[in-house]
């Protein structure tokens, strides 16, 4: 009787340290999970220097693919650079590029740290052409968001850092590091680290939605 009651008290300790465990690694929330993530989202342009755990990467990266898409082809491509030497590669090559061009002024700010809106991890997407690229790499992209959103993780959808990569002699070197199979193509990336700014909702403008009677 003693061993079953012992037994018994572990199992519901294990159970509640789970529970609590679980709670809090995510936000708390009336709403629940999705709609709270969602509503909480910002794009975010400061991050602290720590970097995103690869562990959550994967994760993130198994939500993004986890999307709805044509006819399951699952036509994407994803490439990962957490590399702080990559990314510093790369921003020092699109700098010397905008040097002496009036686009030098608005971007090199005192917070610009990397091109990549100072994300410490950066997602690149791309996909062969076709009707439904857009849609499918869209709906992959706001998976990884609002999974990031969920663990404290901040992004930025990022269309920027395209041109650089596909369309200067200096971001070439970096495209082709990416090795993306023939055919497919950089549609855009998307910024991840944890936050270190809390901006405001930007305003949306609900006149855009309208019921048909
Ligand atoms: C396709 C796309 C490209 C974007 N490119 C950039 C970019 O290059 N740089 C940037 O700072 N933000 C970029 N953004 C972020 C938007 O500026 C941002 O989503 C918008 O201003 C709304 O703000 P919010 O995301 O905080 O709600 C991009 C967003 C999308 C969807």
């Amino acid at each position: 009787m003693k061993q079953i009651v012992i037994t018994i008290l572990l199992c519901a300790t294990a159970i509640i340290g789970l529970r609590m465990a679980i709670d809090s690694y995510r936000p708390k929330s009336e709403e629940g999970g999705v709609i709270e993530a969602i509503k909480a989202r910002r794009s975010i342009r400061k991050y602290t220097d720590k970097p995103v755990e690869r562990e959550k990467l994967d994760l993130i990266l198994e939500c993004g693919i986890a999307a709805p898409n044509g006819m399951n082809r699952q036509e994407w491509e994803l490439r990962v650079v957490d590399s702080k030497e990559w990314i510093d590669r790369c921003t020092a090559a699109y700098v010397k590029s905008i040097e002496n061009t009036p686009d030098a002024e608005r971007i090199l700010t005192p917070d610009f740290r990397n091109m990549f809106r100072n994300a410490t991890a950066v997602v690149f997407i791309a996909a062969p052409e076709g009707q439904y690229a857009g849609v499918n790499c869209g709906l992959l992209g706001e998976n990884m968001i609002l999974a990031a959103q969920e663990l404290g993780i901040g992004s930025c959808c990022l269309g920027g850092p395209v041109r650089f990569l596909t369309s200067s002699d200096e971001g070439r070197e970096f495209l082709e590091s990416l090795d993306f199979s023939d055919g497919y193509g950089l549609l855009y990336a998307i910024g991840f680290g944890y936050p270190d700014e809390q901006p405001e909702a930007k305003p949306r403008d609900k006149s855009k939605i309208r019921y048909i009677e």
